[in-house]
């Protein structure tokens, strides 16, 4: 499928906002197959997520890091939910506050029947942090499907986005489905994104995966 298909779909498809939840009880219980969105406090979760179904401003972007507290979800016409985590990492959090972080995402990811892929966002100019490591060592010992995004590509040159891919590719990125880079700010990878997301909500609903 061509760009054009691609947007075009989505263009035609509404996405909306369902709700936030703060714990597996308000989850939604409806079985639509589900794409997570993860990473550290600040990388562009909710930028991506709003670049990607083209519905700018329905996530929260945060001018302060840690904007996100909640796990946000959604729906993406009849097709998948995106799930918005909280973002790890912050340091001016409340140590109190980030193990309740830890519990909803650890319960979200382990609990979650109708997670089709994890989408695991890394800041393409920084160097992964232990937060980071600790998220890719959790996706392997529970073997579930994740692919690794490269965001902020706008901020790089094409070379040195070429290198940190690479980087990325022989380092956190290890172990992903696939690798690849991204900027909400531009649509580049877009396209890319939204195939990989969209074919892992396709497979689940027709049980492959
Ligand atoms: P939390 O909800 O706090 O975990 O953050 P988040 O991962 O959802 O990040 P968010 O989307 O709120 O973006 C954080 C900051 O990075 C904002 O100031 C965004 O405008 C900026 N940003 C996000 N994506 C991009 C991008 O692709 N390019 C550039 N230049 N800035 C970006
Ligand atoms: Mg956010």
């Amino acid at each position: 499928m061509g760009r054009g298909a691609l947007f075009g779909f989505l263009k035609k498809t509404t996405t909306s906002f369902v709700g936030s939840a703060a714990s597996p009880a308000q989850f939604p219980k409806d079985g639509l197959p589900e794409v997570a969105f993860l990473g550290r406090s600040n990388v562009g979760k909710s930028s991506l997520l709003n670049a990607l179904t083209g519905a700018h401003g329905l996530a929260r972007v945060s001018a302060t890091p840690g904007r996100t507290r909640l796990v946000n979800f959604f729906r993406v016409g009849d097709l998948l939910y995106l799930a918005d985590l909280p973002g790890y990492g912050y340091a001016r959090v409340p140590d109190a506050e980030h193990s309740g972080w830890e519990t909803l995402i650890t319960s979200y990811l382990l609990g979650r029947a109708p997670l089709a892929l994890c989408v695991f966002l890394v800041d393409l100019r920084h160097q992964p942090g232990q937060g980071d490591e600790m998220l890719r060592a959790f996706l392997l010992e529970h073997a579930l499907p994740w692919v690794l995004v490269g965001t902020k590509a706008d901020k790089l040159g094409r070379a040195e986005v070429a290198r940190q891919k690479k980087a990325l590719l022989q380092g956190i990125g290890t172990g992903a489905r696939t690798v690849m880079t991204a900027s909400a700010e531009t649509g580049a990878g877009m396209d890319e994104l939204w195939r990989v997301v969209r074919q892992a909500a396709l497979d689940r609903r027709e049980g492959v995966a």
